[in-house]
């Protein structure tokens, strides 16, 4: 099975998780097309750092390149934004969706408490980060299943980015937690529905954990800029997450033909912790 040089539509590739990830495929050659809702981003990303970049050791250049403004919430400016990354692609198909755009903050803006919420809060979260990789999902189909690409391999991915905080929590993160859980749901029912012959998309999730992301924007910086030796040794891998450890799980779960309705955790090991007072 060859996995050179796929065609992925990435959201939220303007910064943070999305751009990281969305440089470390291009420096392997592959072709990306991102969405992003935010505009300065987005412009900063595909005119000044993904030309600036070299091609990764073994691949002979960079791939190619494109994006649009893209709020993933808003079904109609959806539909056609895919539409148009898709036709941007070699033969006008996708090879690998990675819904990754989302309200990245879990907790309630401004402090808020789950008493003090209210109802439009609370849709923010679930229309973003859950009801926007639906509707990334359902207009991308047409363009990663079986019946439009004929026997060409690997068949069609789609990873979810979803959280850690999607099986743990702090206080008030309601809104977010309930998300990220839903988009597990909804890759396994994906997997389950995608599955039949006609489609043979295999559907998966990447579960980070601490990822700083900063330093992947306009405004740049260090990956570890602010943090203290405890952020980093609490994990049980000695250090917060980097780009690459995203990049690899989302590929990984992109490209194993084998792998389907199943979850992947990028934590450092914080999930399988245990915390006890002595
Ligand atoms: N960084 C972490 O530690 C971490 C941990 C677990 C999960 N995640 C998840 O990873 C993904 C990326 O997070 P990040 O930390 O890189 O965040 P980020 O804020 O740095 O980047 C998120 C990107 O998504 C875009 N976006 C947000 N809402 C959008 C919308 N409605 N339409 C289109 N684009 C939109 C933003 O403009 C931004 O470019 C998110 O889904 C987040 O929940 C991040």
């Amino acid at each position: 099975m060859s996995v050179a040089n796929l065609r992925f539509l990435i959201t939220g590739g303007a910064r943070g998780l999305g751009r990281g990830l969305t440089a470390w495929l291009v420096q392997r050659g592959h072709d990306a097309y991102i969405l992003d809702a935010d505009a300065g981003e987005l412009k900063h990303t595909l005119g000044t750092h993904l030309p600036s970049l070299k091609p990764a050791a073994g691949s002979a250049k960079l791939g190619r390149f494109e994006g649009a403004e893209c709020d993933i919430s808003n079904a109609e400016q959806v539909g056609e934004a895919v539409r148009k990354a898709a036709q941007w692609h070699r033969g006008g198909l996708l090879d690998v969706l990675v819904n990754n755009a989302g309200r990245a903050n879990p907790y309630w803006a401004d402090g808020r408490t789950f008493e003090q919420i209210d109802v439009q809060e609370w849709r923010t979260y679930i229309d973003t980060n859950l009801s926007g990789a639906f509707y990334v999902s359902k207009a991308a189909v047409p363009f990663l299943k079986a019946s439009a690409r004929g026997e060409e391999e690997p068949r069609g991915a789609i990873v979810h980015t979803s959280s850690i905080r999607a099986k743990q929590s702090e206080p008030n993160q309601e809104g977010y937690a309930s998300a990220k859980a839903g988009l597990l749901g909804m890759t396994h029912s994906m997997a389950s529905s995608l599955a039949d012959a006609q489609y043979r998309i295999r559907v998966n999730a990447v579960l980070p954990g601490w990822f700083p992301t900063d330093q992947e924007s306009s405004a740049g910086g260090a990956w570890d800029d602010g943090l203290t030796k405890e952020d980093h040794e609490q994990h049980w891998a000695g250090r917060v997450g980097k780009m690459e450890d995203y990049a690899q799980a989302v590929f990984f779960m992109a490209t194993n033909g084998f792998v389907t309705g199943q979850e992947i955790v990028v934590d450092g090991g914080m999930t399988r912790k245990m915390v006890y007072v002595e």
